[in-house]
């Protein structure tokens, strides 16, 4: 265990020379981070030697759980062989052409060829690239435009924020960047008011149309969407919402691009998430569970029509990264992959631990706090509100779920907070006794939030 006096260091270092993603520099420089200094299975311990258990699985990726040896010895193992060649100018090495054909024999049927990245953000820049390439080669150059959907998620490069409907993302930098639109997102909770939740998804996914109308089909390249939103909330969309969404890319005959980087390997306790809500994606973005989250990587899957004309008409593809199909990183995936079809995790979820899951995080709907618990597999989103009868949101947006968040973490339970949504994600391998814990540990994290903002305990 660590000493305070350790910790202290820690965090004045950190505060002196570290800038933290998605932070408020001045405000953690004030408060001290928490240090986490080791993992193990479904938990973590922080350096003051508190044991936490991470419902977020890192960042939706550990899903593997903390302290793989397979994985660290199927990095090491590659390092030692060949630590870095890369993939430009005719050349390649054995672990990213076996993941690539690991990965075509995983994914929906029709996704054959992988482009290999480092994260999410760079697949879904990508993506970009790849879909108005695609149209150009076809003869229809003024095929620019990539609709997505407000409160969406696609990362944090330039082309990722701005495909992702983020609005203070928006609000620096001048984003979007030209020719991504946004339209309406599948939240019911929040947009659906009197209407029954199909009814809304129906309405919701018609503003995909009207959106192609307006700007002239011949304009429109793609939609993109998560298929659950993960980082906007865990928005799961109604039941009609997929199927006429991808009715609408059908007719208009617009590519649908499916990001899979949260939703995929197993999170819904399908392989990705195509597969629970019957999609076709022509092009696929993967990373995080792709690796565990143990070493950097990302892919964008591309589906045959795309492929056989970027291949066959496309000449070359001015497009990559040093690190794309990095040895020892592609090394983790297969590994990865491999782990997950040797212990059946996903047909675990599938049919043991997500359904367990669901029905345990439901039972919290008896809390005044929450007037709605939402999700699919092992990915949850418990709706804080003050008001469950007529689905009030809060005065002070955010306040009343970071202040559930930072009692969770408190009493040993990572458990994120967007806005008022408490979001859950924990490690595959999580086991029911710890669904237990986590369950137990999210219901006093409401009590202490409830008692703080006067409302009666369950
Ligand atoms: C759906 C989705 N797409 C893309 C990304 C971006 O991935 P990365 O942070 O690896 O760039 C994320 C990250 O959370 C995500 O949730």
């Amino acid at each position: 265990m660590a000493s305070n006096r350790e910790t202290a260091d820690y965090q004045a270092l950190d505060a002196a020379h570290h800038l933290h993603p998605f932070t408020d520099f001045a405000a953690l420089a004030r408060k001290g981070a928490r240090i986490i200094t080791r993992g193990d299975g479904v938990y973590l311990w922080d350096s003051q030697g508190n044991r936490i258990l991470d419902g977020m699985a890192g960042l939706w990726c550990v899903n593997l759980g903390y302290g793989r040896r397979e994985l660290v010895e199927a990095a090491t193992r590659q390092l030692e062989i060949l630590p870095f060649y890369n993939n430009f100018f005719q050349t390649t090495h054995p672990p990213a052409i076996e993941l690539a054909a690991l990965l075509a024999e995983v994914t929906p049927p029709g996704l054959e060829h992988a482009f290999f990245t480092n994260s999410g953000s760079e697949a879904n820049d990508t993506v970009l690239r790849m879909v108005r390439r695609f149209w150009a080669l076809q003869g229809q150059p003024d095929r620019q435009i990539v609709i997505s959907r407000r409160n969406a998620y696609h990362g944090s490069t330039m082309a990722g924020a701005s495909l992702g409907g983020m609005a203070p993302m928006h609000a620096q930098g001048g984003l979007p960047i030209p020719d991504i639109e946004h339209i309406g997102q599948p939240y019911w909770y929040q947009l659906g008011g009197r209407l029954a939740p199909d009814e809304f998804g129906l309405i919701a996914a018609r503003w995909l149309q009207s959106r192609i109308e307006a700007l002239g089909p011949a304009r429109v390249a793609a939609f993109i969407a998560e298929p659950i939103q993960g980082a906007g909330g865990v928005v799961v969309p109604p039941d009609s919402y997929w199927p006429e969404v991808q009715r609408i890319c059908r007719r208009f005959d617009i590519l649908l691009v499916v990001d899979e980087v949260v939703c995929g390997f197993g999170r819904l306790g399908r392989w990705f998430g195509s597969e629970h809500f019957a999609l076709e994606p022509d092009l696929m973005p993967i990373a995080k569970g792709l690796s565990s989250g143990y070493l950097p990587i990302g892919a964008v899957m591309v589906g045959k029509r795309v492929a056989r004309t970027l291949i066959e008409r496309g000449g070359e593809f001015h497009h990559g990264f040093t690190y794309s199909g990095h040895p020892a990183c592609a090394a983790v995936a297969i590994e990865t992959i491999r782990i997950l079809r040797r212990e059946a995790i996903v047909q675990r979820v599938h049919e043991q631990t997500g359904p367990y899951f669901q029905q345990r995080l439901r039972e919290l709907l008896d809390h005044p706090l929450v007037g709605e618990v939402r999700g699919v597999g092992l990915m949850a989103g418990i709706q804080l509100s003050p008001d469950k009868r007529h689905r009030t949101p809060f005065a002070e947006e955010g306040r009343t779920g970071t202040v559930c968040r930072d009692y969770a973490f408190d009493i040993g339970l990572v458990m994120r907070a967007v806005g008022d949504s408490m979001i859950l994600s924990p490690p595959l391998v999580i086991t029911h006794a710890q669904i237990d814990e986590l369950v137990c540990k999210a219901r006093q994290a409401l009590d202490l939030a409830a008692r703080d903002i006067g409302m009666p305990r369950a």
